[in-house]
């Protein structure tokens, strides 16, 4: 595996599957790099913090950082790039051009977290250009976000086709995400009432935890998606909603 960090040195062979990730890699991105090496000759894995998608005040700096883990893993899993921008390449000076899907972007998370939806499009975007991949592989843990991006492809006429992998989950039942690095062994058990309201359709198993939403939402597949906050890491979660596939 070669680790790239300039555009320029981004030379694809035959059919190519791209993982965009923020790094911090568990066995959910693992499952992606392993989706994207069976389906695609040359496996390019993009690993940015994408500042644009964080609120001021949100946990950009607390955000895991570990390249040389993160590297071991992806060059274990089948990746043949790692594809490391510099924050200038993403954003070079004068930057001024978002992309802003607007009705799914401001929804659940999006109402939330204002202009995170917009920063995930245009970094997706951005990388959709470099990487130039035919295929973009994303989880259903973060169904809004793969209902954006799928919006935006259709909108812009982006050509990439956009594969999701099933929800990763420990065998406790918590979803694999790199913020629950955060969480200490209390929270942790605390944490595990989102998997199971969710799987229950049972608001109420979150009494004492601080929600943010509990719904339905009309993406494809329908899920019933949740947000709480256990102390100050904030967790998202969603179940297919029965008769629908991921
Ligand atoms: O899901 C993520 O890790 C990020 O939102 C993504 C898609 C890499 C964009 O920064």
């Amino acid at each position: 595996m070669k680790v790239v960090r300039t555009a320029a040195e981004l030379r694809t062979d035959g059919s190519t599957g791209l993982v965009p990730t923020m790094g911090g890699f568990h066995e959910g991105h693992l499952s992606l790099f392993r989706a994207a090496r069976a389906e695609n000759d040359t496996v390019v894995a993009s690993l940015f913090v994408n500042p644009a998608q964080f609120a001021p005040g949100e946990d950009l700096d607390r955000y895991p950082r570990d390249e040389e883990r993160d590297a071991a893993l992806a060059e274990e899993n089948g990746v043949d790039l790692l594809f490391v921008p510099a924050a200038e390449d993403i954003y070079p000076d004068g930057f001024q051009t978002w992309v802003d899907v607007e009705e799914l972007g401001s929804i659940l998370e999006g109402e939330h977290r204002p202009g995170h939806f917009r920063g995930v499009a245009t970094v997706c975007l951005k990388l959709f250009n470099l990487v130039r991949p035919d295929r973009a592989y994303f989880g259903q843990k973060d169904a809004q976000q793969v209902a954006v991006i799928k919006r935006m492809v259709r909108d812009l006429a982006v050509p990439v086709e956009i594969r999701v992998c099933p929800t990763v989950r420990d065998d406790d039942g918590l979803a694999l995400s790199s913020r629950n690095a955060y969480l200490s062994p209390e929270e942790r058990e605390k944490a595990l009432a989102l998997p199971r309201a969710l799987a229950a359709n049972d608001r109420s198993a979150l009494d004492g935890l601080a929600v943010d939403y509990f719904e339905p939402a009309d993406f494809e597949p329908r899920v019933l998606a949740a947000a709480v906050r256990v102390g100050s890491t904030r967790l998202i979660d969603n179940v297919v909603l029965e008769g629908e596939t991921a």
